[in-house]
C-alpha cells in the first residue's frame, strides 16, 4: 500500500494523480470524505466495484454507495430522476446525504446487490471532491473498514483494518462530520429514511416495517468494536458490578465505578463535536482490551439522535 498525505483543505492535482491513475487501472483507494474514509473504486466497471467486497469480506448483498460531484448528471446513475431527488441534491449536495432512487443499466449489479435501485451522493470533501473530479467518473466507496467494524475518521483507522488489502491510501487526517451519510430512499415517490445522519431531510419518515438486510444497519450488529458493548440511558449511572470497563460519555456524565477508565465526548449538548469523536473512541476503548465498553446515549435531538442510532448499532441494543 502507498499512502499519499495530503492537505484536506486545498489538496493538490499533482499529488492527488497518482491515486486517480490507480483508480482509473481499476485499483483500490481509500480517501476521505466529510463523513468518513471510503474504500473507493470504478463504480461502472464491475471488476473494480467487486475488488472492494473482497478487500472488505463484505458479503455480495449489501450495496454500495456511488460518489459523484454535484453537478454531474443523475440520469447516468438513475433511470428517473425525479422532482424530489433533484430538490434533494439542490439542498444538500455537496454533502453528507445519500439518494436512493431507480438505477440505470449501466450500473453494475455487483455495485447495488442485484437490487433495482442505486444509492448516490456527492461528498463535500475537498479531497475526494478532488479525486472525483480528475477519475471524472463514479465512485463507489463504502466505508474503510472491514466489514462490520466501526467506521474508520482517520487513516491511521484505514491502515489497521485493510493496509494490505488496498492500493493506495489518501491521508488528510481525521473526518470533519465523524459519522456516515443520512440515506433517503425516494423510490414510489415517498421519502423514507433508511439511516440518520447529521443532515435532517424534512418529510423523511423512516420504515420501520422494512425486512432487514433491505435497509442499512438493520443487521443486528454493526459497526461494533470486538469488545462486548454496552449502551447506557443519557444520565445514567453504571450499575455497580465485577467488570472493568472503559465509559464513553460526556462532560455531565457520571463518574464511572472505581477502576474504570473514563473517556469523554466532550459536551453532550455539541452533537456535532460528539459524532466527530465517537469512532476514534470506540476504537481507542477496543484497543485498551477492557472486559466492556460502556456509550452513554446522548438523548439529544439532530445529530445526536443519528449518534444514538450508531450507539444503537455498535451494542447490538444492548444496555448495562
Ligand atoms: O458517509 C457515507 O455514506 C460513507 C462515505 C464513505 O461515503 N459510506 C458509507 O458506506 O457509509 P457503507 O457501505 O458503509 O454504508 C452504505 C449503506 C449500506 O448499509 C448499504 O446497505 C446502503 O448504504 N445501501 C447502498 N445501496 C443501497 C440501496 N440501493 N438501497 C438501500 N440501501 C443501500
Ligand atoms: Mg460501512
Amino acid at each position: 500500500m502507498r499512502t499519499i498525505v495530503v492537505d484536506p483543505d486545498q489538496p493538490d492535482a499533482d499529488e492527488l494523480r497518482p491515486a486517480a491513475e490507480v483508480l482509473i487501472a481499476g485499483g483500490l483507494v481509500a480517501f476521505p470524505t466529510e463523513t468518513v474514509y471510503g474504500l473507493g473504486a470504478l463504480a461502472l466497471d464491475p471488476e473494480a466495484a467487486q475488488r472492494i467486497f473482497d478487500a472488505k469480506g463484505r458479503p455480495a448483498d449489501d450495496p454500495l454507495i456511488v460518489h459523484v460531484r454535484p453537478h454531474w448528471e443523475l440520469d447516468l446513475l438513475f433511470s428517473e430522476v425525479t422532482q424530489e431527488v433533484r430538490a434533494l441534491a439542490a439542498a444538500h449536495w455537496p454533502g453528507p446525504l445519500t439518494i436512493v432512487g431507480p438505477k440505470r443499466d449501466t450500473v453494475p449489479d455487483v455495485v447495488t446487490s442485484g437490487r433495482p435501485t442505486v444509492a448516490v451522493r456527492a461528498p463535500s470533501h475537498p479531497v475526494a471532491a478532488m479525486l472525483l473530479d480528475l477519475v471524472g467518473l463514479p465512485l463507489a466507496a463504502p466505508s474503510a473498514n472491514r466489514f462490520s467494524y466501526v467506521s474508520p475518521t482517520s487513516a491511521d483507522h484505514v491502515a489497521a483494518d485493510l493496509g494490505d488489502a488496498i492500493d493506495v491510501l489518501v491521508d488528510a487526517g481525521p473526518t470533519p462530520v465523524g459519522i456516515e451519510s443520512t440515506i433517503v430512499s425516494v423510490t414510489g415517490g415517498r421519502l423514507t429514511l433508511l439511516r440518520p445522519g447529521s443532515v435532517e431531510v424534512a418529510g423523511a419518515v423512516a420504515d420501520d416495517t422494512a425486512p432487514s438486510h433491505s435497509a442499512p444497519g438493520r443487521m443486528d450488529v454493526h459497526y461494533s468494536p470486538d469488545t462486548p458493548t454496552r449502551g447506557l440511558a443519557p444520565g445514567a449511572a453504571i450499575p455497580s458490578g465485577d467488570a472493568i470497563g472503559v465509559l464513553i460519555g460526556y462532560a455531565d456524565s457520571h463518574a464511572p465505578p472505581p477502576g474504570w477508565s473514563f473517556v469523554s465526548l466532550g459536551e453532550r449538548s455539541d452533537t456535532a463535536g460528539v459524532a466527530r469523536r465517537l469512532y476514534a473512541a470506540l476504537r481507542a476503548a477496543d484497543l485498551a482490551h477492557p472486559d466492556l465498553i460502556v456509550v452513554e446515549y446522548t438523548g439529544m435531538p439532530g445529530t445526536g439522535a443519528a449518534v444514538d442510532d450508531r450507539i444503537r448499532r455498535a451494542t447490538g441494543s444492548r444496555t448495562s
